[in-house]
């Protein structure tokens, strides 16, 4: 099998915190810990989890925007180094933000917004207008759009324009970061759907950030499920929405309306997040995880195959040690 279009392995992305005259660093935000995945051609690949448990951090650390502590980075293979990167390594991984009134420079128009980085990487083969517009064609906006400014459009708009800026490159992979969260339900759908087809007409690859179960539901191949800047639980969509393994999982599913089963067999989370500064030992959920046991106050959890899913959780370590 070929290798997979971007592989990450034990990436780790932690931010000093500094105190004191001299900024000596005294603790760090464990934003994103040993995390491992990969997201194979023409695959979309959802990240879930709790507002703070690292996605963002994920994205910016996947584009260069964040420094990593440790770990590597694979492109098709061939190992991306994580400082600064060369240009064409940088064109190949694209990211969508959730607000695109900030992701837009206000001051320019959408001509210069498009054309602008391949003007930069010195690729542009056609005339601007030309190739602006057709950038528009491909997220469904027309030539008025060119001349006016991203504060002119609608929000929907706005992200369609994000989507187009980062087709530009013709990139393999777009990281969306919460990039359909701040639109009305109706609008997300019509911007959801225009990332399928895209994903189709120019065989793209989608690491998709969202912390609607909904939204991931519809849009992704595989999901990963972060918890406390780790991936806990991983698999085919349908096998982790609809088997979650991993205690946390099956809270942070069973509270989605349509997706869970009926309110009274909801078992919402309880507790409050620890903080990534100070995470908990051992098994990083047993604090407020339902099956707690004796181990995952000490233990870091082993990750276990579970037919197509894996998961972190020592309840699944019991399984391992009878077979
Ligand atoms: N630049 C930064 N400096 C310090 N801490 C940060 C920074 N960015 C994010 N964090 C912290 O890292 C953790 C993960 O944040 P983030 O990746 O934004 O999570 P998410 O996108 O899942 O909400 C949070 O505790 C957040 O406060
Ligand atoms: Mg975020």
């Amino acid at each position: 099998m070929s290798a997979p279009l971007l592989e990450v392995k034990g990436l780790t992305t932690w931010y000093p915190i500094r105190r004191g005259v001299w900024s000596r660093t005294v603790r760090h935000v464990q934003a994103l810990t040993d995390v491992s995945l990969a997201i194979q051609e023409g695959e979309t690949l959802g990240i879930v989890g709790e507002s703070g448990c690292g996605k963002t951090t994920l994205g910016r650390t996947l584009v260069g925007l964040e420094r990593p502590m440790a770990g590597a980075m694979l492109l098709r293979g061939a190992v991306l180094p994580a400082g600064i990167r060369p240009a064409a390594l940088q064109r190949q991984v694209q990211m969508i933000f959730q607000d695109p009134a900030a992701a837009l420079n206000p001051r320019l128009t959408v001509l210069d917004l498009l054309t602008e980085a391949l003007a930069y990487h010195g690729l542009l083969t056609e005339s601007r207008e030309a190739t602006a517009l057709q950038l528009l064609r491909d997220v469904g906006l027309d030539g008025a759009a060119l001349h006016r400014y991203p504060f002119e459009f609608s929000g929907g708009q706005r992200q369609r324009i994000s989507v187009a800026r980062a087709l530009a490159l013709r990139p393999s992979l777009i990281i969306c970061d919460e990039a359909v969260s701040a639109l009305d339900v109706s609008v997300q759908a019509q911007v959801l759907n225009l990332l399928m087809d895209l994903k189709e007409k120019y065989r793209l690859s989608y690491l998709f950030i969202s912390h609607d179960i909904n939204v991931v539901r519809f849009i992704a191949d595989r999901v990963a499920v972060m918890y406390l800047g780790r991936i806990v639980e991983e698999g085919p969509t349908e096998d982790v929405i609809g088997s979650p393994a991993h205690p946390y999982t099956q809270a942070l599913i069973s509270a989605v309306p349509a997706v869970g089963r009926e309110a009274s067999a909801r078992r919402p989370l309880g507790g409050e997040l620890p903080s990534p500064s100070r995470p908990p030992a051992g098994c990083p959920f047993h604090p407020r995880c339902p099956s707690a046991m004796e181990i995952c106050k000490t233990a870091a959890p082993p990750t276990i195959s579970k037919g197509a899913q894996k998961v972190s959780c020592h309840l699944y370590s019991r399984d391992l040690s009878s077979q």
